[in-house]
């Protein structure tokens, strides 16, 4: 084993473009190499850069804000960062202010709430989702299944992960007359595949609304609206620049908002409401999706993050999350135990085209059996790595990854009531015969570098030829 970042750079000779992301990195992010981090967990939040903290908390020092629901001098100021903050989305994401809007919200989760409880499901409504989502879109069909729309699932390929655009076209053209809604990630967080943005236009061309799932897909992709016209796009900002948590957004077509009606009102998000004469008249546009109090302190960061990642370039950042990706893809296919057999299982693409900058894998034993990914976390935190271990909140990516067939998958439903029941997700593996329907993965981000890279190869080594003990590991609590 010798990964010589020589011949990494001799491959990957656009590398060398993206040298400023070594510079930022020795300043911005400089705790990952004083502890000797290696952080591969992008895809679950991005880290947040020094300089970008401080000059929020400088912003915070220096200027006084109130709430923003008034009409003084510190609630105006509030007023005014959340402006630019909406107005520093738009522009990132080239989104014409005369066609979107931005709401925003406590997360992704949030966002993809916000329309599902919203959207105009009634008997005749139909909701399209890919089996490849996060529970977060997945949870919206039960807001359908109360208004007694119909719910369909397209599926994925076994044997990529990639889902067929003839079977994206043959669900799309299989509708009824009412409201409809079709929802899928621009990047699975599962897989790292990249769906097709050109569905939205031809989703759009037979009648439906589209909601996308951007929230993995813009860490490390450009999204421009000047090529794609979503209806509903949601996204959290802590992944795209570590910091603030707790805030995300909505980004809506104009024209497309007023379908949405909300099932309560709130502060905030009333023009006028009478207690005694019970009528309320909603806020206008993206006023009328903010409940209560927004964030107003945080905005700040979400135009000064926004700005950093301008100034990098998401194609900078891009090109080398992309070369990392590639070149860890080649060499995890290459390792073998002694016998000869596979070292590692990967999930999705074999290549770096149609996917992202995270790859989903698990080990295997020298005798071809998966080796329990709560012993890969196990001795992930012995070098100091930050890597995910289980289904990342999309079951149904992994259900056609480990070939689950639905008649299996089935038993846990009449032991499901939809509340907590006090079981583990251990019982629900068990009563489904499942060993662990759990995976093992790692996404690169803004500040990763070959080191990082390389110190997860290193790691994937040390299970050749070896078998772990099972003893004293955790229970799965979530899956
Ligand atoms: C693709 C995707 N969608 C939605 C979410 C939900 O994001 P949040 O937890 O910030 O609401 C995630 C989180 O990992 C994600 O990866």
């Amino acid at each position: 084993m010798n990964y010589s970042s020589t011949a990494f750079h001799e491959q990957y000779p656009t590398y060398a473009d993206t040298t400023e992301l070594d510079k930022l990195r020795a300043i911005d992010f400089k705790l990952l190499d004083d502890t000797n981090e290696v952080y591969l967990d992008y895809t679950g939040g991005g880290l947040y850069s020094t300089s970008q903290v401080a000059a929020h908390t400088k912003i915070l020092q220096n200027t006084l804000f109130g709430n923003p629901h008034s009409d003084n001098p510190s609630s105006i100021r509030a007023t005014k960062i959340m402006e630019q903050a909406r107005a520093a989305v738009l522009s990132f994401f080239d989104a014409s202010p005369d066609d979107y809007c931005v709401i925003f919200t406590s997360n992704a989760s949030g966002a993809l709430r916000l329309v599902g409880e919203a959207y105009p499901f009634r008997l005749t409504g139909q909701f399209l989702q890919l089996i490849d989502n996060h529970n977060s879109v997945n949870g919206i069909r039960e807001f359908a299944r109360q208004a007694g729309s119909s719910i369909s699932l397209i599926k994925s390929q076994r044997d990529d992960l990639q889902v067929r655009t003839e079977d994206v076209m043959t669900a799309l053209r299989n509708h009824q007359k009412g409201s409809r809604l079709f929802a899928y990630p621009a990047q699975s967080n599962f897989s790292g595949v990249q769906h097709s943005l050109d569905w939205i236009a031809l989703a759009q061309s037979e009648g439906w609304d589209v909601l996308l799932d951007a929230a993995a897909f813009v860490p490390t992709n450009k999204l421009s609206f000047s090529l794609i016209k979503p209806d509903f796009v949601c996204l959290s900002f802590y992944k795209m620049f570590g910091w603030p948590t707790g805030i995300g957004c909505l980004i809506a077509k104009r024209s497309s908002l007023p379908k949405l009606k909300r099932p309560w009102f709130s502060g905030g998000t009333v023009q006028a409401l009478s207690v005694q004469g019970d009528w309320h008249i909603m806020a206008n546009e993206y006023e009328a999706f903010e409940d209560g109090t927004v964030n107003y302190l945080n905005a700040p960061a979400i135009t000064l993050g926004l700005d950093y990642l301008q100034k990098i370039g998401i194609e900078t950042i891009h090109t080398r999350v992309m070369c990392l990706t590639d070149w860890v893809l080649m060499q995890l296919k290459t390792l073998r135990h002694s016998n000869g057999r596979p070292l590692i299982e990967i999930y999705g693409p074999l290549t770096t085209q149609n996917r992202g900058a995270v790859i989903t894998l698990n080990f295997l034993t020298p005798g071809g059996q998966i080796v329990d990914e709560r012993i890969v976390s196990r001795e992930a935190k012995k070098y100091r790595i930050s890597l995910r271990t289980g289904c990342f909140c999309n079951p149904g990516a992994a259900e056609i990854a480990f070939n689950l067939p639905p008649e299996k998958l089935a038993v846990g439903r009449s032991n499901s009531n939809g509340n907590g029941n006090g079981q583990s997700f251990d019982h629900y593996l068990a009563l489904m015969e499942l060993q662990s329907g759990n995976a093992i993965r790692i996404s690169f981000g803004l500040a990763s570098n070959f080191n990082d890279a390389k110190a997860f190869l290193e790691f994937a080594h040390t299970f050749r030829d070896t078998h772990f003990s099972t003893q004293d590991l955790p229970k799965r609590v979530h899956c």
